[in-house]
């Protein structure tokens, strides 16, 4: 609690410094891979606790309510933050370690280049990123104030919040993809094709799954289930923490969002600053 409002700057990004410290941002650098490790790869508010969820179904998909028994960020966990070997010795005796990063490439690239790990990465409309992130800044007490909506645009579009840059984030780990084991998805396939791209990402980390199986993940993974249960839905994080009188972290869950926030103007210097950043990518976004 006593680092609530500590900022950790590290490789030039900014970190909230009550889930890392310098020595776990460097641990984290440091991360030794396994080639059976799946790691998942977010800027924050894409979907990752999602993700997390739909991770621990698939590879525990013979019992899909044991994935109520322990929290997302404890099945799953950050590499780069604080409790990660706690976790990890809880992991022991999976055969697969399921771990996250907010991490941008160019601090893991080195480590994991020469492994097998399987890196899922999941993207989301920056605007609908920006959207759910100014919510979280309200919602948890450990992100820095902001005076405004519009302050927090501006920020964002600068690269100035925690985490960095979303545009620097999805082109370092996109220019580095053929150098992986590397598997991209969006948020907006997983709400619009769900049974398709979780089937795609089963066929990625090779695991079968039954049509049963898939039944069983979609109903687990669901906004509906996951905001109610507690376990899933970030309701057991103190109030110190989080604040949950002014919202929660499970909030809406839909695409599109930005169009109740963004105001035209915004929305024209939004489209501006996106296509100098991503007009040059090949790849094509269900959002662009
Ligand atoms: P909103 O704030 O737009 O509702 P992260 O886990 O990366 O922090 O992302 C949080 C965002 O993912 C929030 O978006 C949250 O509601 C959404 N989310 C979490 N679980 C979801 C689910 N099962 N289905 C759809 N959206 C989900």
């Amino acid at each position: 609690m006593d680092r609530l409002k500590v900022v950790e700057v590290f490789e030039g990004l900014s970190f909230p410094g009550n889930l890392q410290t310098q020595e776990t941002l460097h641990a984290a650098v440091n991360f030794q891979f396994q080639d059976t490790d799946v790691l998942l790869v977010t800027f924050p508010k894409s979907g990752t606790t999602w993700m997390q969820q739909i991770l621990s179904l698939i590879f525990n998909k013979e019992n899909p309510q044991s994935t109520q028994s322990l929290p997302t960020w404890h099945r799953v966990p950050w590499i780069e933050q604080m409790h990660l070997l706690k976790y990890l010795t809880d992991m022991k005796a999976s055969k697969v370690r399921l771990l996250t990063t907010h991490f941008h490439a160019r601090l893991l690239i080195h480590n994991l280049k020469n492994t097998k790990t399987r890196v899922v990465y999941v993207a989301r409309n920056p605007k609908d990123v920006l959207v759910s992130y100014y919510h979280f800044h309200n919602l948890a007490k450990f992100m820095p104030e902001f005076d405004s909506f519009e302050d927090f645009f501006d920020q964002f579009l600068e690269g100035k919040v925690h985490y960095g840059s979303w545009f620097d984030h999805i082109k370092g780990w996109l220019s580095v993809q053929q150098e992986l084991n590397f598997f991209l998805l969006t948020y907006e396939e997983l709400s619009q094709e769900p049974c398709q791209t979780i089937q795609n990402l089963a066929n990625f980390l090779g695991e079968h799954l039954e049509p049963k199986d898939l039944q069983n993940i979609l109903h687990y993974c669901s906004f509906s289930f996951m905001s109610q249960n507690d376990l899933l839905n970030y309701t057991l994080v103190p109030p110190e923490i989080f604040d949950h009188s002014v919202g929660k972290f499970m909030r809406k869950g839909e695409i599109e969002d930005w169009k109740e926030h963004f105001s035209p103007e915004q929305n024209t210097r939004f489209n501006h600053v996106y296509q100098r950043e991503m007009g040059d990518l090949t790849v094509k976004f269900p959002w662009s």
